[in-house]
Order: structure tokens, then sequence, then C-alpha cells
């Protein structure tokens, strides 16, 4: 047999852009430490400190039990998806029906499936800034390109004006993440109705994502797709990941009208063929029975909240309480200006995970992410130790 061509051993050009995650490098550095006996404290994650709660296990555990193990329709068992249309007229106040729901593996997928839906090559993306990181990739994965807004300029200078400014005539979206990870800023209702009059105005399309909706401290939470006009040019992406500790579980759901629905459907049926059945009994289960975990939950993370910031600002990082999410963004710069060194030093010094603020871009620079999803008892060790070793 021949020996092949050196060049047909590469890539597709399609994934030359899109990058792996540097919280993934993260990770790998502290179970480094940790094999090497270090106690290291990890407030670099992104997940609910809890189980899931055992009424959905159960669902689970029953849907198993009957047999319920073959496929589903690659769109979602159809209890599911009308429960799903229930509760987003409910609580989001969005006016959808079941035929406008998507079941899905966890938000990534959703989101995933809606930047395939709606950008080509060379379009470019708006998005506030600091933002979730993997979106760069998403949207890198299309053949996009990003356009940074600063958050804090569009809240001080006004949105319209602000997102006029950085428009180009190629931008086909607006990327809109509300509570936002990792800054917890909640948008309030008026500048989410800019957003929205900027998107019929321009005729964008808005891929909204709505992953913390239930983890608000201050404010409201308010879905884009429920204001006047917006249902038809939006695509929300939610998952029961955060609200309902469901992280390893990977189930969540995308709304949208039509056409985007059509290749949402396309993209989740020739990438998972929809999702494992059981889980999606699960899911029913969190979104329909009566329970109090979501309500539990907030209290338990406002308390650790308070815990935290109360603590970084003694410490001189200071840190304004977010709104919404778990993370804490204090400004780190009389640690160091440039955030790796900073979360480098908090690791080598206190013993402390964090991610650098500059991997959620450069308006993230100068800060560095913490998780408050944890014990208060390792809130209380994490700040001694910073108090002793800084
Ligand atoms: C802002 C944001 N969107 C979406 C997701 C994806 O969630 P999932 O675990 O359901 O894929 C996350 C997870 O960290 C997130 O932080």
């Amino acid at each position: 047999m021949s020996a092949p061509a050196l060049d047909s051993f590469r890539l597709a050009k399609r994934l030359d852009n899109v990058g792996f995650s540097d919280i993934v490098q993260i990770r790998n550095r502290v179970m480094e430490l940790r094999s090497k006996g270090a106690t290291v404290y990890q407030f670099e994650g992104g997940e609910p400190y809890q189980p899931t709660p055992d009424y959905i296990k159960a669902a689970a555990a029953s849907a198993l039990e009957q047999n319920q193990t073959r496929y589903a329709p690659s769109s979602g068992i159809p209890q599911l998806r009308a429960a799903i249309a229930a509760k987003l007229n409910e609580r989001n106040h969005i006016d959808a029906s079941d035929r406008n729901v998507l079941v899905v593996n966890g938000g990534m997928q959703g989101l995933f499936s809606a930047f395939q839906s709606v950008i080509d090559p060379e379009d470019d993306v708006l998005i506030f800034s600091p933002y979730w990181t993997p979106i760069k990739d998403l949207v890198a994965n299309c053949g996009g390109r990003l356009v940074l807004v600063p958050t804090t300029e569009a809240r001080a200078e006004g949105f319209r004006e602000t997102l006029s400014k950085y428009i180009t005539d190629k931008t086909r979206a607006i990327y809109f993440n509300t509570p936002t990870n990792p800054s917890g800023v909640v948008f309030t209702r008026a500048e989410t109705e800019e957003v929205a009059a900027f998107a019929l105005d321009r005729d964008l399309i808005v891929i909204a994502d709505e992953a913390y909706e239930d983890i608000v401290y201050e404010g409201e939470h308010v879905s884009i797709a429920s204001l006047p006009g917006m249902f038809d040019r939006t695509i929300t992406s939610f998952t029961l990941s955060k609200s309902y500790a469901m992280t390893g579980w990977r189930i969540g759901y995308a709304v949208a009208a039509e056409p985007w629905m059509t290749g949402l459907a396309k993209s989740t049926l020739y990438s998972s063929n929809g999702v494992s059945t059981p889980t999606q009994w699960a899911a029913l289960a969190a979104l329909t029975e009566e329970s109090d975990f979501i309500e539990k939950s907030r209290a338990a993370y406002r308390e650790r909240r308070d815990l935290l910031i109360g603590g970084l600002n003694e410490l001189g990082l200071g840190c304004a309480p977010p709104a919404g999410a778990f993370y804490a963004f204090p400004d780190v710069s009389n640690i160091s200006r440039n955030s790796r060194e900073a979360s480098e030093i908090l690791l080598a010094k206190a013993q402390v995970a964090t991610v650098p603020g500059v991997v959620f871009g450069p308006q993230g620079e100068g800060h560095v992410r913490f998780s408050f999803s944890t014990s208060p008892e390792m809130i209380e060790g994490v700040l001694e130790s910073m108090r002793r070793n800084l």
C-alpha cells in the first residue's frame, strides 16, 4: 500500500480556528498539583455543588424500570416538549408551543445548533464582553467572526449607541447571555428592550443564552424572546444543568420559530439523533413535579456569594456583588495586571484555582473568576488561605 501524502493527515480547515477551552487546561494543572499531594481550593469550576434532587433521579430510575430505553423522537418526547412549552409561557412569558421546542443535549448543543443554523462563513456576531469563552469556538466553527462589545461601555453609554458603534455590514446576529458568565451581570428589562429594538431595527437574529435564568439575586430575569416582535428572530438556549444540578445528564432545550427550528432539528438529528430517553423522563419530572429546589439553591448561592464577596473586598480585591449566576469576578490588578499571572500567583501562594479573566475576552483582563458554588467552609478556607499567603 502506498504511503499517504503528508498533507492528507490534517484536520478539516474548518477546525483551524476552533480552540480547546483554557478552563480544561487549568483543570489539568489542578489535577497535576493534587496528584503531587498539594491541597488545592477549587474555585475554577462551573457547576452546581449539590447532587441532582432525588425526585429527578427517581424518575430516571422509573423510566429504566419501565423499559423506556428505545429511540425517542429526535426532537424530544411529546410529554416533555409540552411541559417545556407550558413552562416557557408561564415563567418566561415566551409565546411558544411544543412545535417551537427542541430537546437537546445541554445548553452547549442548543448553542452549537443555533450558530450552525444562522451563521455563514464571513458573518459577524456581536457579543457583549467579557463573554463565555466557548462562544468564540462555536462561531469559529461556522467560519464566522466575533465582534466584541464591551459590556461596561454599553451600560455607561447606552446599548443602542454602543451597538451602533460596533455593528459592521456583515453583522448577522447578537449573542445575548443573561445572567452572564463570568461577570454575573443580569441585564435589566430596559437594557434588554434596547438590545431588542436594535435587533429589530437592523434586522439581526438574536441567539439568547439563559443557562442561569433561575440564579438571579437582584432584579428580574427577562427573556428577550418575550419582548414584542422578538420571538420570530430569537433562538433561545435553555439548560437543566444549572437550575436542577444536572450538568452530567446533558439535557436542555432550544426554542425558536421557523426557519430556525428546521435548522436546529437538522443539526441535532445529524449530531446526536436526540437525547437519551430516560434522561428526558427525568427532565419531565424536574419541570413538572412540585419542588422548592430552585428557591433553596438560590438562597444557598446568595449566602455563599455574600461570604466570598465580603472576604474578597476585605482583601482589596474589589468586587461588586454579582446580580446572577454563581461567579465572582474581582479586580485582581493589585496582584498582577496580567490575569494569567494573577491566577498563577493565587494558585502558587494561596492554593486557589481560578480562571484568568482574559480567557473571557480582553475586557476580562485584570480580573479572575471564582465560582462560589461550593460549601461555606470551603469559602472560609480559601479566604483564610488568601489572608495568610498573599
Ligand atoms: C453561559 C453558559 N451557557 C451555556 C452553558 C452550557 O451548559 P450545558 O452544561 O447545559 O451545556 C454554560 C455552562 O457552563 C454557560 O456557562
